[in-house]
C-alpha cells in the first residue's frame, strides 16, 4: 500500500536521520540497497509470502521489499529480538489507547486489523505525524510521536511485533522465548537514544 503518508514519512525520517535517529530512519527508504557491511552477517532466505522474511542481517529480518518483518518459530513460542522489543515498546507506548495485544479499544482501532497490508512507510507516516478522524462524532486523535525517541528509536520493532500479531503468527500475551539481543541492536539503540 502506497499513500501520501509514505512520502511524508520519507521526508520526516530523512530529517531525523540528519540528527541522531539513525536506526528507525534506515527503514524509511526500502529501495536503498543495504550498505556493504564489513564484518556483519547477512543471509538471503527463501521468502514464502509478502510478509515473510527474505533476508536476515544481525538478527533483523526483512521481507522482499526491505520492510522489517518477524521471525516466529517453535509453533509461535519463540520470536526474533525485534518482535520481542516491539512487544515491550508497544506495551509502554500504545497499549493505553489500542488495548492489550493490539486488539483495539472503544477509543482506538485494532492494530491487528489495521496492519493487514500496511507497509512500513505508511505505518511510519502515521506514527511520526499522527492521525485525526475528523468525521467521528467523538474526536479521535492518534498523537504524533515524531519527537518521542522512546517510540522513534523502536519504530521497526513495533511494526514487526504488530505485523506478527496481524498475520496471526503470534498469539496474545508476552512471547515466551526470544532470539538473543543482537549486538547491532544495542549499538543502534545507544546511538539513537543519545
Ligand atoms: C492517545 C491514544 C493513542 C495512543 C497512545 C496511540 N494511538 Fe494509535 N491511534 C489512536 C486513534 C484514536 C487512532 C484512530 C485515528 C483515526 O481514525 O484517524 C489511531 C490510529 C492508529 C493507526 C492507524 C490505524 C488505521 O486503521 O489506519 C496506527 C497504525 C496506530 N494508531 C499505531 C499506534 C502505535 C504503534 C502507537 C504506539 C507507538 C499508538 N498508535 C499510540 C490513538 C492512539
Amino acid at each position: 500500500m502506497r499513500c501520501a503518508a509514505s512520502r511524508v514519512a520519507g521526508f520526516v525520517l530523512a530529517g531525523l536521520a540528519a540528527g541522531a535517529l539513525g536506526p528507525a530512519a534506515a527503514f524509511a527508504a526500502p529501495t536503498t540497497p543495504p550498505a556493504a557491511s564489513g564484518g556483519t552477517s547477512a543471509a538471503d532466505l527463501k521468502s514464502d509470502g509478502p510478509t515473510q522474511p527474505a533476508k536476515v542481517q544481525d538478527g533483523q529480518y526483512t521481507d522482499k521489499n526491505g520492510d522489517p518483518t518477524y521471525h516466529v518459530t517453535d509453533s509461535g513460542k519463540k520470536v526474533d529480538w525485534y518482535t520481542m522489543s516491539g512487544y515491550l515498546r508497544y506495551n509502554a507506548n500504545c497499549i493505553v489507547c489500542h488495548g492489550p495485544d493490539g486488539m483495539g479499544s472503544t477509543y482506538a482501532p485494532s492494530l491487528v486489523d489495521a496492519l493487514k497490508g500496511m507497509d512500513y512507510a505508511h505505518f511510519a507516516g502515521i506514527i511520526v505525524g499522527g492521525k485525526k478522524d475528523v468525521n467521528a462524532s467523538q474526536e479521535l486523535v492518534m498523537p504524533a510521536f515524531g519527537d518521542n525517541r522512546n517510540v522513534m528509536c523502536y519504530m521497526p520493532d513495533i511494526y514487526t511485533y504488530l505485523r506478527a500479531r496481524s498475520d496471526g503468527a503470534l498469539g496474545r500475551n508476552r512471547p515466551p522465548e526470544h532470539e538473543p539481543k543482537p549486538a547491532a541492536f544495542e549499538k543502534a539503540e545507544d546511538a539513537c537514544m543519545k
